[in-house]
């Protein structure tokens, strides 16, 4: 029997490292390794080799992250050691060792100034420390390994981990009343979707590196999504908007971040998911 091609999950408590775990028995020919913060924390570089020296994966996808984006604004030098040093490690190491390695970035690589979706070659201009690690985390991964794949996502949400949507949840059924932002335009991407485009782009053996796109289908705001949350679980509590202006953070966030996904569409022939839908099936996992 040969053995099957191995895929080594960093960061695989998070969101998205979690719904990979999820789908493991849909694709049976692959053999999985998850690592957890614990088992490998990406900053270790010489961890790091040694696990490409034991395991040899033929892919890494790596959902490890420092994503406390307002932490960041203070924790700058952690975030750029995880966000961007350790990428281009990881980058250098795949090289070495030919695994073809998946890095997951974000939307806030932008300022959201545009009008109309980002394409992928689009102008960056971070405007926090999270953004700007992010970005140098792509310029070092492919600076390192131009063989490699990196999705730009946005708005994540899932059963597991924090989330916007588990917060809604929780607010929702504590208090009469909340306020919500309405003038953040985005898409919401339940982690379960980009999870199975992960792992679609893997099976189809079609490798096409670069940077891609990928959210759910759909343009909404904060409030938006907060009053899909209220709908779908048919909460009493009321849902108000208000602008960012009156909910100030540390760390800036684009007010555009919509992501055009034709370019993910066409090379990997995946469809994006319906925003509202997949919303609705993430709550009835949680319920
Ligand atoms: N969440 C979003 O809205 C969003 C939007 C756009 C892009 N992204 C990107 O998508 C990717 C996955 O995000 P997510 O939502 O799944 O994030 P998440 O739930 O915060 O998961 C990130 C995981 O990385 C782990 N981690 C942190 N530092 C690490 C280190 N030094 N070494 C190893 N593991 C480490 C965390 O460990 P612990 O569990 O121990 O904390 C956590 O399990 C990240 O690259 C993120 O930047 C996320």
């Amino acid at each position: 029997m040969t053995a099957r091609p191995k895929i080594l999950v960093t960061g695989s408590n998070g969101q998205v490292g979690k719904e990979i775990k999820q789908l493991e028995s849909s694709f049976p020919r692959f053999e999985f390794i998850f690592l957890s913060r614990e088992d490998l924390p990406i900053h270790h570089f010489e961890l790091l080799r040694n696990f490409f020296k034991g395991f040899h994966p033929q892919y890494l996808i790596n959902c490890a992250g420092y994503t406390a984006v307002d932490r960041a604004e203070t924790e700058k030098e952690l975030a750029f050691q995880v966000n961007a040093e350790a990428v281009g490690v990881m980058a250098a190491v795949c090289k070495e060792y030919s695994t073809r390695f998946i890095h997951i970035s974000t939307d806030y690589v932008f300022d959201g100034t545009a009008t109309s979706p980002y394409k992928e070659d689009a102008l960056t201009n971070p405007q926090s420390v999270y953004g700007a690690s992010k970005l140098q985390g792509e310029q070092e991964a492919l600076k390192y390994n131009p063989d490699t794949i990196i999705i730009r996502t946005a708005w994540v949400y899932s059963e597991f981990g924090k989330n916007f949507v588990k917060t809604m949840l929780k607010l929702m059924s504590e208090r009469e009343e909340i306020s919500v932002v309405s003038d953040q335009i985005g898409s919401p991407t339940y982690a379960a979707n980009l999870a199975e485009v992960i792992l679609r782009i893997i099976s189809s053996s079609r490798w096409k590196p670069g940077i891609y796109n990928y959210s759910d289908e759909g343009i909404i705001s904060w409030y938006e999504f907060a009053l899909a949350i209220k709908e779908i679980t048919r909460s009493s509590c009321r849902v108000n908007p208000i602008p960012s202006t009156a909910y100030p953070t540390p760390a800036k966030r684009p007010s555009y971040s919509v992501l055009d996904k034709t370019k993910i569409q066409e090379a990997f022939e995946v469809s994006a998911k319906d925003w509202r839908s997949s919303l609705a099936l993430c709550i009835s996992r949680l319920q």
